[in-house]
């Protein structure tokens, strides 16, 4: 297995997981409310980093659901509680659940990091019940091409190179409806939302954490210079720079009823 490259125990994963839960969730949040998740369900999120979404799942489905927040670590879900909220150390590559099937499983953000995503996919699907959803929200990095300047644009080339050398996958958002389609499943629905940010703000503030944490490994690895990493720092924390880099894909599916 490839190793995970932005560990928790890495100076700011915390932080930088914090306004991950920030940025997202709201749309997040939106999408998962559309399958109609509600009193009584079984959810399974897989990768729940800090296990913001999860708290919010836990809220939806009410004393009698269950929501189970797993993770290959557990170390930063101390922050969340409740009598139906269940926290697991789980790896989606080698586990199996005891408990499937559920009636959703939520995915956010982690299958890019995993060189199994497509042969994850396909043992996830196994673990809906029929008429289950399954929820899965991934980068696609399109908008790093119209990047400004040309020397920031060029770093983001970099960085995506460096980043499939490590088997991450930063265009795998708009694989995902096919990948389901391919499984079964149907009512797919699937949009991208790219974000346009200012230096300065908590976009801006999650890529800065992002980057400063493998920096040292970008800079021995991709050839990215500490020159251009100090204009990105720069423009990080410029108010009047304006740009996009990542626009998350969500994706929604139902497994059939009868399957
Ligand atoms: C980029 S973080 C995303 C966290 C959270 N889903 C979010 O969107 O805020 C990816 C998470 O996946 C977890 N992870 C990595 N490999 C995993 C695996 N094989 N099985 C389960 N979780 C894994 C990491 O520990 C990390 O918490």
């Amino acid at each position: 297995m490839a190793e995970y490259v932005w560990r928790h125990d890495l100076k700011g994963e915390a932080e930088r997981l914090r306004l991950m839960s920030d940025l997202l969730d709201p749309p997040s949040r939106f999408h998962l409310s559309e399958t109609g998740v509600g009193i009584g369900w079984r959810c399974l999120e897989i990768g729940a980093g800090n296990g913001s979404l999860s708290q919010w799942l836990a809220q939806r489905v009410g004393p009698t659901g269950h929501v189970i927040a797993s993770d290959i670590r557990t170390d930063l879900m101390q922050g969340i509680a409740a009598s139906n909220l269940e926290v697991r150390k789980f790896d989606v590559v080698n586990d199996e659940p005891s408990d499937a099937p559920y009636d959703l499983i939520a995915i956010r953000a982690l299958l890019h990091h995993l060189p199994e995503r497509r042969a994850v996919v396909s043992k996830v699907v196994r673990w809906l019940k029929p008429g289950g959803y399954l929820f899965v929200q991934e980068p696609d990095f399109y908008p790093t091409w119209t990047v400004e300047p040309l020397s920031q644009k060029r770093f983001w080339e970099q960085f995506i190179q460096w980043a499939a050398a490590h088997q991450i996958d930063y265009y795998v958002g708009r694989s995902i409806p096919a990948w389901l389609q391919a499984e079964g499943l149907i009512d797919i629905s699937s949009e991208g939302h790219a974000i346009l940010y200012n230096g300065g703000s908590p976009f801006a503030e999650w890529w800065d954490y992002g980057i400063r944490e493998v920096a040292d490994k970008l800079k021995a690895e991709s050839g990215i210079s500490q020159a251009t990493l100090d204009e990105f720092y720069d423009l990080s924390r410029d108010p009047d720079y304006w740009t996009t880099t990542i626009a998350f894909t969500a994706t929604t599916a139902q497994r059939r009823t009868g399957s």
